[in-house]
């Protein structure tokens, strides 16, 4: 088994509605390591870049304006297979398909806002950190 760094986000609907702590808990349970973390306000050309790969999808204009409506927390998890553990927590993208004991099928409020973001693939996962965190920032 390998150890990785996945980037996760925390989203919108749930910086809001304070389950950040809750959140993390997951994370840490499952044995994941929070080795970056930050509060922040991305801005509008922020989130499109981060949501480039989205950008011909019809949902692209309201996912950018909704990553944009209230703080995200974007943080590097650390842990054996962790791009796969990470999304195992998460759950499917529609918390009306994630499996019970998922943050979205327990959090997220819609597809559109379903309370955190992982990376899908290691490649991905080594783009999405370096897109929000330099390595001094990064304490495993
Ligand atoms: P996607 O990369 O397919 O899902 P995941 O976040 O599980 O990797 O989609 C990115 C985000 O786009 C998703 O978390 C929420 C939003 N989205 C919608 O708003 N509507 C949709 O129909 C889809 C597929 C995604």
């Amino acid at each position: 088994m390998a150890v990785e760094r996945t980037l996760s986000i925390i989203k919108p609907d749930a910086t809001r509605r304070n389950l950040t702590g809750k959140i993390n808990a997951r994370f840490e349970e499952k044995g994941l390591r929070i080795v970056g973390q930050k509060r922040l306000q991305l801005t509008r050309a922020q989130a499109e870049a981060f949501y480039g790969v989205h950008r011909e999808r019809s949902f692209f204009g309201e996912l950018v304006d909704f990553m944009i409506s209230g703080p995200v927390v974007v943080q590097v998890l650390e842990g054996e297979n962790a791009v796969l553990a990470n999304r195992e927590i998460m759950g499917a993208t529609n918390p009306a398909n994630a499996e019970p004991g998922t943050i979205r099928a327990d959090f997220a409020e819609s597809i559109e806002a379903n309370s955190v973001h992982g990376s899908d693939s290691l490649e991905n996962a080594n783009r999405e950190v370096s897109f929000f965190f330099s390595e001094i920032e990064i304490a495993g």
